[in-house]
């Protein structure tokens, strides 16, 4: 049920408001003007240019090597395309640990060259100094707990985070420090179902899940994978709503036929 369709934009106020109106909220990514034009059209609340156009973009193994620049090149893309979604823009790695300044810099960048309405970046207390001084120029922050893709090398493995009660126990007071800090929401990653229900339930602020369960205010997930067009990638939450790859291989195999037969152009199709 969507009981904010008709609204003209998504603001970081309408998200607060359909969390405590119990409406979930939908979250995709996107990179690219085509693309957002599409999600946008569609309804969905949020679009994040995510780092992860470090992986499905630029072919990259992590979100580690994308630039600054070219977050600003792939945010800028999608808002020429949208009227509805609100736009969340990652910050890159490096580009806000333990430099409040560079973050805040960076956050300008992005709200300034891209036009976005808002930024994300990766963390709990550790990033709280950052969060802080981005806030005070009036750009909205969203958080991001849980599996924490720019540390996966801390890490060593994509599994789900916060199994033990210890760092369970971190996650929740870290979300709740976001919440105090003045982020508008939050997005949690990979982590158990009832760990995830539980820091929805203790924040006003609206948690965005993506391999979180279905206990939290609303769902992100890569456009590319959700349409089937990244195959290699198939983890458990993920849900594939097309099969985009084998669509896409059969179009250019067929065309390339028809180049071959010199069937394309045909006299319709010629000046
Ligand atoms: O970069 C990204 O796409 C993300 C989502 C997985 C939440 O951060």
């Amino acid at each position: 049920m969507s009981i904010h369709k008709d609204i003209k934009r998504v603001t970081t106020h309408v998200l607060q408001e359909m969390k405590r109106n119990g409406e979930k909220i939908s979250m995709l990514t996107a990179y690219d003007y085509s693309m957002a034009k599409i999600v946008d059209e569609a309804g969905t609340d949020v679009i994040l240019v995510g780092d992860s156009a470090s992986n499905v973009m630029a072919g990259h193994e992590t979100t580690l090597p994308i630039t600054l620049d070219q977050m600003i090149y792939h945010a800028s893309s999608v808002i020429r395309a949208i009227k509805r979604s609100l736009v969340v823009v990652d910050l890159p790695f490096g580009h806000y640990q333990g430099d409040s300044k560079e973050a805040l810099r960076s956050s300008i960048r992005i709200m300034k060259e891209a036009e976005a309405h808002a930024v994300k970046l990766e963390g709990g207390k550790e990033v709280l100094e950052s969060i802080q001084r981005i806030l005070t120029a009036g750009i909205p922050v969203m958080g991001h707990l849980g599996l924490t893709p720019q540390s996966i090398y801390k890490f060593g493995t994509y599994t789900v985070r916060a199994k033990e009660e210890e760092e369970a126990k971190i996650l929740i007071e870290d979300a709740k420090l976001l919440q105090e800090a003045g982020c508008f929401a939050l997005v949690l990653e990979k982590v158990p179902a009832d760990l995830a229900k539980e820091v929805a339930s203790s924040i006003e602020i609206p948690v965005i899940g993506i391999g979180a369960g279905g206990g939290v205010d609303g769902q992100v997930l890569v456009l590319h994978d959700m349409l089937g067009i990244t195959q290699q990638f198939s983890p458990r939450f993920l849900r594939r709503y097309h099969n985009l790859h084998q669509e896409i291989l059969k179009a250019c195999t067929h065309y390339i036929k028809d180049v071959k037969s010199s069937d394309f152009p045909n006299e319709n199709e010629q000046y």
